[in-house]
């Protein structure tokens, strides 16, 4: 989707920003957002870069780096940590190649911790974009990276 496409989704007012910022990063294939694209949005809404900039470093789900395809992501909060947590991120980074924090050569995953995903009775939990996965194990997070790898246009 365009930046312009989502602009023209919501009323031209800084009260929108946030939500801008989230919908068009959702649609962006690697997750970031550049410089240029704060810049469009500043002018659009009329206010300053260094406004649109000072909200995209606040909070940690906007990215100026580009991501893998599908974000990764392990609650390690401690529900899911006394549940194992510990083999299902061993899993993924030996799967993967990667650590907590990098992105796969190929561009296609990336790693990362957050936080509850409440779904705590169902730990351990991660979330590949918006699904959510629970009660995993080492064999199921295998078996929902092969199906990840597989997808051509995922
Ligand atoms: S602690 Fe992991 S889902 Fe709540």
């Amino acid at each position: 989707m365009q930046l312009k496409e989502v602009l023209d989704k919501y009323p031209q007012s800084e009260d929108y920003l946030i939500e801008i910022l989230m919908d068009y990063q959702k649609h962006k294939m690697h997750h970031d957002l550049t410089e240029e694209e704060l810049k469009t949005i500043a002018k659009h809404l009329d206010i300053k870069e260094s406004r649109v900039s000072s909200v995209v470093t606040f909070y940690s789900l906007f990215s100026l780096e580009p991501k893998g395809r599908h974000v990764i992501q392990v609650c390690h909060d401690v529900p899911c940590h006394v549940n194992n947590q510990t083999a299902v991120l061993n899993t993924l980074k030996t799967m993967l190649n990667i650590d907590v924090g990098q992105t796969t050569d190929d561009e296609m995953f990336t790693l990362e911790y957050t936080s509850c995903l409440g779904a705590c009775d169902k730990a351990p939990v991660m979330r590949i974009g918006e699904k959510t996965f629970m009660n995993l194990t080492s064999n199921k997070v295998k078996a929902i990276i092969a199906e990840y790898r597989g997808r051509k246009h995922a």
